[in-house]
């Protein structure tokens, strides 16, 4: 069965494996088989402090990514977030339903107002109900994320279901796609997610040169006194695995006979990732020279979704009882 598909990245710098393995990976598979539709979220990305003077320049290098990656805008639909404003509007008439308790249970609302504690505004509170928007606005029925997105996802299924009950039935009950990497850790510090706010050493770039991958991994930490659960040989297992997966059995039956030489894990992880992201970078500098036809990409990504917002919207205007 053909599904309705959405998911969306926020323009907030070099995206990581972890971005990579959890989202944009399976993202490239699922357009040969449904109906996708992919965005890059910038009105998500003002709600931590940023420099508004680099929001273009990072608009294009997340469509960079996302079109080396593999997005093809022939078989999906590709856009910013601020290109259809259906989607703020959306977003106020599902504030007005959702209740204050469900957003204060939000993991990423309480680790983001920690870590932004001189910039706690509202929508950094309110901001799993444009996602909500997002996803509904199109009637999207699968959202492919990482497992940190998993709780906003369960929140969109919500606001659907009270919409429908208050006002009839309008939206599908959105579900997520998790892959088997769901929740890539950091390699310095391997019980955290990895993520950029950490800093450098905790995350692989899609960009990072062959030597800067190999010096991260290679200095990854692998506390052997946990054995076979140590978090930082479980996540280059992962990451392994999500890459090559005989490569990873291999290494995994080393690992129960105790055989296992952690030097050697890591060298082939370390080539394995270098070999898999050498063709993404260098599609990646192709496109570089070609940022006009990829601004029209965009432009003719908005259209599309538009076209899609706008016959939603109607009747959105119309069950609660504004036209
Ligand atoms: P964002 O931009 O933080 O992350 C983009 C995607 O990468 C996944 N991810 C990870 N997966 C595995 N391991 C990790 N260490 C890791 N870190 C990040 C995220 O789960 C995500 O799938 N709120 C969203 C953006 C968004 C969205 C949407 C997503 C806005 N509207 C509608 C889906 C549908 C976010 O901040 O993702």
């Amino acid at each position: 069965m053909k599904n309705l598909i959405f998911s969306g990245m926020q323009p907030t710098g070099a995206l990581h494996l972890g971005n990579y393995l959890g989202a944009l990976k399976q993202w490239v598979d699922l357009q040969d088989e449904h109906n996708c539709i992919f965005c890059i979220v910038d009105y998500h990305a003002m709600t931590i402090d940023y420099n508004p003077k680099k929001m273009p320049e990072r608009i294009t290098e997340l469509a960079l990514d996302y079109l080396a990656a593999g997005l093809d805008p022939e078989k999906s639909i590709i856009f910013i977030q601020s290109h259809v404003p259906e989607h703020t509007e959306l977003a106020w008439i599902f504030n007005t339903i959702t209740p204050l308790g469900e957003l204060e249970r939000m993991t990423q609302f309480k680790e983001k107002s920690a870590q932004h504690r001189k910039n706690v505004n509202a929508g950094l509170f309110t901001y799993p109900i444009l996602q909500a928007a997002d996803i509904l606005l199109y009637k999207a029925d699968r959202v492919p994320v990482g497992e940190d997105q998993v709780q906003h996802v369960e929140m969109t299924r919500d606001i659907a279901k009270k919409f429908n009950k208050k006002f009839n039935k309008t939206f599908p009950e959105p579900k997520p796609i998790l892959t088997e990497a769901a929740r890539i850790m950091s390699p310095t510090d391997p019980t955290k997610k990895m993520s950029k706010s950490l800093g450098d050493k905790h995350y692989i770039a899609l960009t990072d040169s062959a030597d800067v991958i190999r010096k991260k991994i290679r200095s990854a930490v692998t506390d052997t006194s946990q054995g076979a659960d140590s978090p930082g040989v479980k996540n280059l297992f992962a990451i392994l695995e999500a890459f090559d997966e005989d490569a990873a059995k291999g290494f995994k039956m080393e690992h129960k006979s105790g055989s296992l030489k952690y030097s050697d894990l890591k060298d082939v992880v370390a080539n394995t990732i270098i070999g898999h992201l050498a063709p993404f970078q260098e599609r990646r500098r192709e496109l570089e020279a070609e940022k006009e036809r990829v601004a029209e990409i965009l432009i003719n990504g908005a259209d599309q979704a538009q076209k899609i917002a706008q016959k939603t919207m109607q009747e959105v205007r119309k069950k609660i009882g504004v036209r």
